[in-house]
């Protein structure tokens, strides 16, 4: 059980602000287990209560979990002077509950890229102990072969780090290839074909873990995850 100030609650779901929830409690607009509420400052268990504003249900989420095919072009971040990221694809409402995205894809990247405002569960996917798979797809240069295959799953060695062993699945066509990674580091998968004197033209990660990309979903759309998906997410977070 947790308890939390009403208007907070309200302004959690990102649908209105603290201010505007306020005003909403004070016109008598918010029911809590059916009777107006009393005030903003009444405390309240939102997973134990009912909470309607306007006869409507309220729709509270402890946290958001969305999965967005992220088009090339935006930063990872939650904000940048100059630049555009990812939060600006979402609604007004959705930027101002404290989503920010788990991990990052270069600028140049699509894909997939989870946002959540879990932060324990952001940490613990990101920790190098989960070894959370992520897939890509990309196009080459030139045609990947055999040797290359071999090489990432000896474990490539680059500069500063030897990678951790990963896997190389070449399609009919040599150029495009799926990559699985056991980690993350910066530029990896550029940096990985690079010392096979390849260059990628084009990277979008398609899975992470239990999530899929699916086809549906085109570039800059998002979706919530389902609740089978965030179980999914909070078994690989809660494992020691
Ligand atoms: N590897 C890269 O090189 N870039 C990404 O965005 C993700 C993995």
């Amino acid at each position: 059980m947790s308890y939390e100030r009403l208007d907070k609650i309200i302004a959690s779901t990102g649908r209105w602000s603290r201010r505007e929830a306020k005003t909403l409690v004070r016109e008598g607009r918010v029911l809590v287990d059916g009777a107006p509420a009393a005030g903003v400052e009444v405390k309240v268990d939102p997973e134990a209560s009912e909470i309607l504003v306007d006869n409507q249900d309220l729709g509270y989420r402890r946290y958001s979990y969305i999965l967005l095919n992220k088009p090339a072009g935006l930063l990872s971040a939650t904000e940048d002077n100059r630049q555009e990221t990812v939060l600006d694809l979402l609604s007004p409402e959705l930027r101002r509950i404290g989503l920010s995205p788990v991990g990052r894809l270069d600028k140049d990247t699509e894909g997939l890229l989870l946002l959540t405002n879990d932060g324990a569960m952001a940490h613990a996917l990101l920790s190098p102990k989960r070894h959370v798979d992520k897939v890509y797809y990309a196009v080459l240069s030139a045609p990947a072969d055999e040797t290359d295959r071999a090489a990432f799953q000896n474990g490539i060695r680059l500069g500063d780090f030897t990678c951790l062993p990963a896997q190389l699945d070449i399609t009919e066509e040599p150029t495009e290839v799926f990559v699985t990674l056991h980690e993350g580091k910066f530029h990896q998968i550029k940096r990985m074909f690079s010392s096979r004197g390849k260059t990628v033209l084009y990277l979008r990660r398609v899975a992470m873990g239990p999530l899929q990309l699916e086809a549906s979903l085109g570039v800059g759309e998002f979706r919530y995850l389902s609740k089978q998906e965030v179980n999914k997410l909070n078994t690989i977070a809660q494992k020691k």
